[in-house]
This record gives structure tokens, C-alpha cells and sequence, in this order.
């Protein structure tokens, strides 16, 4: 559906040229919700502005359904109302003197994608029902709060029947409440429609939530393409890893064994393929906590040096001998008060991400 090859995107900076995409490759399947993750500055708008036509590459080739829409060898260049595009923006970007029935319809009354004057209505409150918003059709848009307004730009997109819709941080002017409601929404529209979707966030929580596939970005490149599950489980390096929630990191080396030892102890965990100087990586969610002893690999004792409680979940801070403490995050039981106690903790070896130095 989306095919990306080779693109770079180039911006003017003031020692030359800074490059914002290097030779990226990517491709969504049809009607997959596809999120590209990356820190701030990582290129994730770029690449959207790229597939819109709002910024145009330096080089490679984009199609979408088997559409060339750019190609830099082939000196293509399809305009950005031509791609058959919805998009949703961080700034809900409604018209403040239309109703929301007028902000939907704009799209299709005027410009290139304009339909027979008699079938707008339905259009229009079709793509409304399906954000739940078609009571509001003839309210001002200044009267809707902003997770209304977020809707109404998404039944906008929506009502235009795009090939793709590109959403770049669509709920980030939202609270947190109204944010996983909107999400909740966004999922349940697209999936229900059966568009494809590039999605830009920074939020990893978002991205798991929403993704079919997520592409980790960094520095105008992807570092990783996986299912969420995949993802967070076999991050393939420290810094995916890292970007998708806290990590505890040891230095470690591979011993004989193909056990590794770091300065809390020998850890087991999957070594295949592995020697000399790793890090090692424990989640805080992936360390277990227990008042005695299991006896089983992968524990060890500790003292716990802080102890916050947060709701639905305690999170400790663990000392360790050779100075090292590590962050644990487990579920809230009976409450136990559990500072300056002496515990141990244990990690499965399937959990412990390990990388080569
Ligand atoms: N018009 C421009 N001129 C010069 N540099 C630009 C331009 N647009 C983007 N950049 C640079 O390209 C890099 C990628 O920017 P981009 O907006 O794609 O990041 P992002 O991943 O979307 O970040 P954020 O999460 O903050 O939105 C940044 O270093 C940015 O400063
Ligand atoms: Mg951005």
C-alpha cells in the first residue's frame, strides 16, 4: 500500500546540509495501523510531510497503492491534493467560524476532491456517526471541547475516503483521560473503515496500544520494524529498549558457561551467539520481589533503599553489592511496608535483554 525506498530528505543548515531521512525503507500493508515512534527530532513528521507532499525528498521513490507518487530519478512529483490523503494534526486545525457539519463538508464541497452536491450530506453524516459526533452537526465549533474537536478533524479526514490517512500526534493537546478515549476512538474508527494508517508519536505507550507495526525512528533512520509485543520484548538494541521504558543496564561479560557475569552476580539469561563485553538489561517490571528466599537462578538479595507507592502499583529501588541499585516495579498487594528491608529480588532469563559491547 505505502512503499518508501531509499528516501532522504535534506534541510539547509548553517555547516551545510543537515540530513533529516538517510535513505529510509519502509512499507505498509493495506489497512495496517502503522505508528512510526522516535524521540523529538527524530524525523517522524518529516517522513509524514514527506508521503503528505508538504516537504519534498532529496532522493528515492514513494508509491502508494502502486500509485508513484515521487520519484527523484524519475522526476515524479504527484501534488499533495492529488494523493488521495486524509490527515489529522496535533493543532485540531477546524475552522472556528463553521459548525462542524460545515468543517466536514469544506472538503468535499470545494477543491479537487469535490463529490455531487447531493450526496454531501450523507458523506458528511456518515463520517460523523462514526466518531460518534453527528448530534453536534450544526454546533459552532468553538462550543465542542477538544477531544470533540479532535473527532470532527478525524470525520473530516474520514469523510474525503482517503487510500491512507496520516495522523501526526493527534491527541498530544489532550489530557490524559481524553487521550486514551480518543485513542480508543481512532482505533476502532480506522480499523472499522479499513484504512491505512501512518501515525507519528513519541508516546511509546500510544504506539503499543495502536500499532499493528511500529518503526522505531532515531536520528532519521528506523532502528527497528516490529509488532508492539515484539518490540518491547526483543528490542534490537539498548537504545529501542531503552526508548520504550525504563531499563536497569549492568556491564556484563559472557562466561564460559555462556552465563554472565555482572557486579550483582552470575545472570543467566539467552547468550546464543554473545561474547566478551555485553549490557545487560532487566526491565523494572520484569524484576520479581519476595520477602524470602526461592532458591532459583537469577535471585538476588538486596536492601531496599526507597519505596514509592503509586496506585496500582509499588515501585522500589533496590541496593545491590558492588554499589549498584536497581529500579523494581511490582504489582500492589496486601500492603507491605517494604524500606530498609533486605529482599530478594529474581528475574526469569527469558526477560533479560542482553546486548554485545
Ligand atoms: N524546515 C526545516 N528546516 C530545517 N530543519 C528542519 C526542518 N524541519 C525539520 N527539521 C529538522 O529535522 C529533524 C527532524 O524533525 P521532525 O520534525 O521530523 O522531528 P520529529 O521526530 O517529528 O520530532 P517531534 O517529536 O519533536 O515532533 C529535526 O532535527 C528538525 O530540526
Ligand atoms: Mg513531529
Amino acid at each position: 500500500m505505502i512503499k518508501i525506498t531509499q528516501l532522504r530528505k535534506e534541510f539547509p543548515a548553517k555547516d551545510g546540509v543537515f540530513t533529516a531521512l538517510h535513505a529510509l525503507d519502509l512499507e505498509v500493508a493495506r489497512g495496517e495501523f502503522f505508528v512510526l515512534l522516535g524521540p523529538s527530532g527524530s524525523g517522524k513528521s518529516t517522513l509524514l510531510r514527506c508521503v503528505a507532499g508538504i516537504d519534498i525528498p532529496e532522493g528515492g521513490e514513494m508509491t502508494l497503492d502502486d500509485r508513484l507518487i515521487f520519484s527523484s530519478a524519475k522526476n515524479v512529483l504527484v501534488r499533495p491534493e492529488d494523493r488521495g490523503l486524509g490527515m489529522v494534526f496535533q493543532s485540531y486545525a477546524v475552522w472556528p467560524h463553521m459548525t462542524v457539519y460545515q468543517n466536514v463538508a469544506l472538503p468535499l464541497t470545494h477543491g479537487t476532491r469535490r463529490i455531487a452536491t447531493g450526496k454531501v450530506r450523507d458523506r458528511v453524516m456518515h463520517a460523523l456517526s462514526l466518531v460518534q459526533m453527528e448530534t453536534y452537526a450544526d454546533r459552532p465549533v468553538p462550543y465542542l471541547s477538544g477531544g470533540q474537536q479532535q473527532r470532527v478533524a478525524l470525520a473530516r479526514a474520514l469523510a474525503v475516503e482517503p487510500v491512507v490517512l496520516l495522523m501526526d500526534e493527534p491527541l498530544s493537546n489532550l489530557d490524559a483521560r481524553l487521550r486514551e478515549e480518543v485513542r480508543h476512538q481512532i482505533l476502532s474508527v480506522t480499523k472499522r473503515v479499513g484504512v491505512t494508517v501512518l501515525y507519528v508519536t513519541h508516546d511509546q505507550t500510544e504506539a503499543l496500544a495502536l500499532g499493528d507495526r511500529v518503526a522505531v525512528m532515531h536520528q532519521g533512520r528506523i532502528m527497528q520494524i516490529a509488532p508492539p509485543n515484539d518490540l518491547f520484548n526483543r528490542p534490537a538494541n539498548a537504545t529501542v529498549a531503552e526508548f520504550l521504558g525504563k531499563v536497569n543496564w549492568l556491564d556484563g561479560s559472557i562466561a564460559a558457561s555462556g552465563e554472565i557475569n555482572t557486579s550483582i552476580g552470575r545472570i543467566r539469561a539467552e547468550t546464543a551467539g554473545l561474547q566478551g563485553k555485553v549490557r545487560v538489561g532487566i526491565r523494572p517490571s520484569s524484576l520479581q520481589v519476595s520477602e524470602t528466599s526461592t532458591g532459583e537462578a537469577n535471585e538476588f538479595g538486596a536492601t531496599v533503599g526507597a519505596e514509592a507507592f503509586l496506585g496500582e502499583q509499588i515501585e522500589l529501588l533496590l541496593k545491590l553489592p558492588g554499589n549498584t541499585e536497581l529500579e523494581l516495579h511490582a504489582p500492589r498487594r496486601a500492603r507491605v511496608r517494604w524500606l530498609d528491608k533486605v529482599v530478594y529480588c529474581r528475574v526469569d532469563a527469558s526477560e533479560v535483554l542482553v546486548y554485545q559491547e
